[in-house]
């Protein structure tokens, strides 16, 4: 019978690999193949990749469809870092963990490790962690690349200093628990930075999800993140030039919460 993680991983070099991580390790264990590590465990009495559903049940096109986008020799948003995250890459102090959620080709994640942080990159896309890792490669630098979906599981190597989410769009069956797993993973003053479509750039050729069900604005994430002390919350245009894929002026979210300090105020644990 084909395996879970073989239907998940599909190129040949990751079958290759899964089979001779399976006999060396069996199930339950991390492995490591180059800089890629992916969590195996059990999931439904099989052994998956953690997160990633056996069943494409309750997974939406956009979701289904990353991997093909992702194969082909370009990196969609560019190699360059999100200008939002730069400007606030200050909060972040040198060593921080963070975590980078959705982080696709890895153009932020491998950034902000060369600027000193120790990163972990999650995405659900194996095309796209294996492409973050030959980027990583090239820079000299060696985040954690960790293939899963976010709305399968707990954060995996939480606690975290800060949480980085840069068009990182849930579709809304899964969306609020993921947020809330997101601000969960935070350490007590632990930074969430956030950046998004806005339903108003439907019908805006410069990028991000055609639903308005996979779009966010200030009040939805206010409610998502309400454990979070909301730092700056901002909606309107700014000019995009990522990759071929963000490119003119699109219509944005951006959020920075901060986990408080205090326990009275920290954000709950529980699965919504
Ligand atoms: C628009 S891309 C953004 C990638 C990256 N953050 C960037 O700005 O370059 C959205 C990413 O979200 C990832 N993604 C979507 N749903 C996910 C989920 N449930 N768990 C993990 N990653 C997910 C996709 O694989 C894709 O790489």
């Amino acid at each position: 019978m084909e395996h879970a993680a073989q239907r998940c991983l599909g190129s040949p070099w990751h079958r290759r690999w899964w089979r001779e991580q399976k006999s060396t390790n069996g199930p339950s264990s991390w492995a490591a193949a180059s800089q890629i590590r992916i969590a195996i465990g059990q999931f439904h009495d099989r052994d998956v990749i953690i997160g990633v559903d056996e069943h494409d049940e309750g997974r939406v096109p956009e979701q289904i469809n990353w991997d093909e986008r992702y194969a082909v020799a370009d990196y969609l948003y560019g190699t360059t870092p999100n200008a939002y995250l730069r400007s606030q890459r200050y909060r972040l102090t040198p060593g921080a963990r963070v975590l980078m959620a959705a982080d696709g080709e890895g153009r932020n994640g491998v950034w902000l490790a060369q600027t000193g942080l120790d990163v972990t990159s999650i995405d659900q896309s194996p095309v796209a962690m294996r492409k973050a890792s030959d980027l990583a490669r090239e820079r000299g630098v060696t985040p954690q690349f960790i293939c899963a979906d976010l709305a399968v599981g707990p954060v995996l190597g939480a606690p975290y200093d800060a949480v980085v989410a840069i068009f990182a769009h849930f579709p809304s069956n899964t969306r609020a628990h993921i947020h809330r797993s997101l601000a969960a993973a935070l350490k007590p003053g632990g930074f969430l930075i956030l950046e998004a479509f806005h339903p108003k750039q439907v019908g805006r050729p410069s990028g991000g999800p055609k639903t308005v069900d996979m779009l966010y604005d200030a009040d939805l994430l206010r409610r998502d993140f309400a454990a979070l002390e909301a730092l700056e919350v901002f909606e309107g245009t700014t000019r995009l030039d990522e990759g071929h894929k963000h490119q003119g002026e699109g219509y944005v979210v951006r959020f920075v919460g901060q986990r408080p300090y205090s326990a009275e105020r920290a954000p709950t644990l529980a699965r919504g």
